[in-house]
């Protein structure tokens, strides 16, 4: 297997116009990004998160051996926000070295939408214009909680 990973955003864009949040978050994903673990994909990827306190958290994926248990950087990034306390999140930014914009990949989306089900997703790569859109239009209908579950949520 020597192909690349691809990507599947719509024709990348959208029109809709970068804030300066935006770029601050696209910023602080590539600086991140040369820190990317890939020795298996060669395909690095940085990811913000932004919380709703205004702090940024960033993140690179990690890779290993056993291929499975890969670590994407959008989840990494969630992992340190919530480390760091933020448990509600109102944006992504996902930075790739590629021409194109990468979408999240399903289990990011999930992991994602628990922590901020209309945050803004802004993505991009080294050409084109960045993607800009929601978590609810990637993952519509999300599975949010256990119905009934009465425990520590952890949310403190
Ligand atoms: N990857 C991410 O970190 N985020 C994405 O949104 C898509 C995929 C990583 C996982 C793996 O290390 C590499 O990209 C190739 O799939």
């Amino acid at each position: 297997m020597t192909s690349k990973p691809t990507t599947t955003p719509p024709s990348s864009g959208g029109g809709e116009a970068l804030t300066q949040a935006d770029e601050e978050l696209l910023a602080a994903a590539r600086e991140v990004l040369p820190r990317a673990h890939c020795p298996y994909s060669g395909f690095r990827v940085g990811a913000a998160v932004r919380a709703q306190g205004g702090e940024i958290f960033a993140a690179v994926n990690v890779e290993s051996a056993s291929f499975g248990l890969t670590l994407c950087s959008e989840r990494a990034a969630i992992a340190a926000a919530v480390t760091a306390g933020a448990h509600q999140l109102v944006a992504v930014a996902v930075v790739t070295e590629g021409s194109e914009p990468v979408a999240p990949c399903g289990a990011c989306r999930q992991l994602l939408a628990e922590f901020g089900e209309r945050m803004r997703v802004i993505s991009a790569g080294s050409g084109t214009q960045p993607w800009v859109t929601t978590m609810d239009q990637l993952l519509p209908h999300p599975f949010l909680a256990c119905p009934d579950h009465e425990g520590d949520d952890g949310a403190s």
